[in-house]
């Protein structure tokens, strides 16, 4: 029955992708949403966590890969596995709680079966008589929990991919592992920590609205503006009462979604990386230069001398989306995940770190900055989700057959691989067509 629902490659090919337009039923239909799940999120490489959510040996974290309940686990030897979240007996889930510790193994709620942190199987009540003679019993891979075909760690966080082949994590990232050495290489020791908790934001829309939106750089300046207004007129209104002092940095990186105007955005710059990864350099390179930033400026002096502090500060990145799952702001420290929950369902995790080493003020900086832009009460998120569960209607409609994608088409300049956005053209729409080139490349299978 879904077979039947399931377009052929060579619909996927050529009938629904061209290259500068989509037709809506891939943001739309079922069984397209079903074959994603196969043919890229339960394939690729799949971010989980960070290796700080779960310090001690037997702290387990849940994460749904694609379709798969899964759990992030470290074991008694330090190190992390990432294993099915169901009993091999009769199925039952292993953990119920988001997260927990499972102690020394984990014990099935229903009869009891126990496993390792690795999901070997360690015990099975009155195994000898319920099981002497029968296929079933320690030495049987099918009575041990099942674990994700490949695990890897880069500075700290962990991905996973449910496929035994395919690229390692490194390969798979190419380029954009810069998101996580720009994060961590701005901590004075070098690493960051998760803050343990997130904003878990469920999106009425297709998930790949909300990536195509992270790098388009044409919106900010109306989805965003009353909100840009608005922080503009604090600022103001601070400046006029306060001879000396300003508002909190965090207003003036919402106030410039008003005072960078729209041609203005045609300043930045994509940079666009086989598997649909994205780069959006620009507006992140601002330098303040008060107290705070001046304190954590003198700290990283010390530890990496000037030369290499200039480097690592002057890394000039705005986003780095590395696809299908995961868009990192890594000057201010945060990262949100991508889990499809269906064709209309999208589950984003908004989390956020804290630089080893840095200022408590640095931290609570970019802690402001998260919940302006984050929070339930935030002006900027809600009215990028208002857009996205409008696109959504609006491509369930009959009112037209494709999503387009043309903007500044043409102009792209293509350097070994890598497609670059020409001078003036940040707001080309060139990071959506390479993302949906990699969508087909993935879906043809
Ligand atoms: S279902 Fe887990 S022990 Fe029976
Ligand atoms: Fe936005």
């Amino acid at each position: 029955m879904l077979q039947e629902q399931i377009p052929d490659r060579a619909r996927i090919s050529s009938d629904l992708v061209e290259p500068d337009r989509v037709r809506r039923e891939v943001y739309t239909d079922p069984g397209i949403f079903e074959l994603e799940m196969q043919r890229i999120h339960e394939r690729v490489w799949i971010y989980c966590g960070h290796e700080s959510q779960i310090p001690k040996a037997g702290d387990y974290y849940t994460v749904q890969l694609g379709r798969q309940p899964m759990l992030m686990v470290r074991s008694g030897g330090g190190k992390i596995h990432v294993l099915y979240n169901r009993c091999p007996h009769r199925g039952n889930m292993m953990c119920g709680d988001r997260k927990g510790n499972a102690g020394e193994f984990f014990r099935c709620t229903y009869h009891a079966w126990t496993f390792q942190h690795d999901g070997r199987l360690r015990s099975i009540p009155m195994m000898e008589s319920g099981y002497a003679g029968t296929r079933f019993g320690k030495d049987n891979p099918d009575c041990s929990m099942k674990r994700a075909a490949r695990v890897e760690n880069y500075r700290g966080f962990v991905f996973a991919s449910l496929a035994s082949d395919g690229p390692s994590l490194q390969e798979f990232l190419g380029a954009s592992k810069v998101a996580f050495d720009d994060m961590c290489d701005r901590a004075p020791e070098g690493e960051v920590e998760i803050v343990p908790n997130c904003f878990r934001v469920i999106q009425h829309s297709n998930w790949k609205i909300f990536l195509e939106n992270q790098l388009d750089a044409l919106h900010p300046s109306v989805t965003h503006q009353s909100t840009g207004r608005a922080a503009h007129e604090v600022e103001k209104m601070i400046a006029a009462k306060a001879k000396k002092g300003a508002a909190p940095l965090s207003y003036h990186m919402l106030s410039a979604f008003a005072t960078v105007t729209i041609d203005k955005w045609d300043n930045f710059q994509t940079l666009n990386y086989p598997h649909g990864h994205c780069i959006l350099t620009g507006y992140m390179g601002l330098r303040p230069q008060d107290p705070d930033t001046l304190a954590y400026d003198k700290i990283m002096i010390k530890k990496y001398g000037q030369k290499r502090f200039e480097e690592i500060v002057g890394v000039n990145i705005h986003h780095v989306l590395i696809y299908p799952g995961l868009s990192v702001q890594s000057p201010l420290q945060q990262l949100r995940a991508v889990r499809p929950l269906g064709v209309d369902r999208t589950l984003t995790e908004i989390w956020h770190f804290r630089l080893k080493g840095a200022p408590e003020a640095i931290y609570r900086r970019s802690l402001a900055y998260y919940n302006l832009v984050n929070s339930p009460s935030t002006l900027v998120n809600a009215d990028d989700l208002e857009n996205f569960w409008k696109c959504h209607q609006g491509l369930s409609s009959d009112g037209g057959d494709w999503v387009t994608f043309g903007r500044h088409l043409g102009r792209d300049i293509e350097k070994g691989g890598m497609v670059e956005t020409a001078p003036n053209c940040g707001t080309s729409e060139a990071p959506m067509r390479n993302q949906m080139k990699a969508w087909a490349e993935y879906m043809r299978g």
